[in-house]
Parts: structure tokens; sequence; C-alpha cells
């Protein structure tokens, strides 16, 4: 009986706009996993959107609800899993990440502000000078996300398709 096989979990980290939803559909159904988004996980135990979520209970409150669904769906196996682009900053989170293969999306800033610029539902970006911001938190999470990743693939100069069938070949 094989003992050392990692658990088929799969974990995308990486910051908003890397595209850790478009690829981890594509991912999973490449694999015959189930995909789960943990922001949508939140919203749907908390039966309140992210943005209701922030405005409420702050960012605390919402980095405590994220922390207890990280738990729960890392629990899983077969899924794909992809995470807000916080979720590393809270070291608990860290134990729960690593029970499975963390492959890390990382996007160049300009690309980040790209694909989030109309967004409406990231709460941290409601501000004057997004792109700032989406800058200030790659520079503290970078190091992190590297630090935890199993796996990095660099997003938003392949497709989608490609990327997905790059990580295949690390998997
Ligand atoms: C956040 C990223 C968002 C969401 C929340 C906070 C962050 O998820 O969890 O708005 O701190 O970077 P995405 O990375 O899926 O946009």
């Amino acid at each position: 009986m094989e003992c050392n096989q990692p658990k088929p979990l799969i974990i995308l980290i990486g910051p908003m706009g890397a595209g850790k939803t478009t690829i981890g559909k594509l991912l999973a159904q490449q694999l015959g996993f189930t995909f789960y988004d943990s922001d949508q996980e939140i919203e749907r135990v908390s039966g309140a959107s992210i943005s209701w979520i922030f405005e409420k209970e702050g960012e605390v409150g919402f980095r405590q609800r994220e922390t207890r669904v990280l738990d729960k769906l890392t629990q899983l196996d077969h899924i794909v899993l992809a995470t807000g682009g916080g979720a590393v900053t809270i070291a608990e989170n860290h134990h729960f990440l690593k029970r499975g293969i963390i492959i890390y999306l990382r996007a160049e800033v300009d690309i980040q502000y790209e694909r989030t610029c109309r967004d409406r539902n990231r709460p941290l970006l409601q501000i004057d000078n997004p792109k700032q911001k989406l800058t200030e938190l790659f520079c503290k999470r970078d190091p992190i996300y590297q630090q935890l990743a199993n796996i990095t693939i660099v997003t938003g100069h392949s497709s989608p398709k490609k990327m997905v069938h790059d990580i295949l070949l690390q998997l």
C-alpha cells in the first residue's frame, strides 16, 4: 500500500486578479476533481456577500470566517480550492493550506489591476488608489506566497489552457 502519496488536494494561492478561479475550474475539470472557491463558500455559509461582511464585521471578521472555511474545505480531497488573496496573511491558515499541494499563481500588479478595477465585490480595492494598494499588498504577500508554494506559475502571459497544461506537467 502507498503511504506517502500526497493527498489529492490542490490549493491555489495568489493575489486578486491572478486567475485563481478561472484556472482552478479548468484544472479541476482536467483532473476530474470538484472545484471550490473559498470566497464563494464564505458567502454561501454566511448568506452574505464579501462586501457586506467587510462592512459589518471589518477585515478581522472576514478573516475569522475565512479561517473556518479553509479548515473545513482542506479536509476534503479530490478538490481544487481557490483561496482569497489574503488567506496567507493569517499564520493559522498555513497549517490548513499545507494539507494540499500549493500552487502560487503569480501575476504582475498591472495585470492584477486590469482584471480587478471594474469589480465592486473586492472591498480592499474600493479606495481612491487601488493600484497602489495592489502594489503594497503584493510587496507584503509575495514572499509569503513564495515561501508556501510547492509550484509557482506566472499568469497573464499565456492562455488559461496553456497554464493548466503547465501545472499538470508539474504535479
Ligand atoms: C482579498 C482577496 C479576495 C477576498 C477579499 C480579500 C485579499 O479574494 O478574499 O476581498 O485580501 O486579497 P480574491 O483573491 O479571490 O479576489
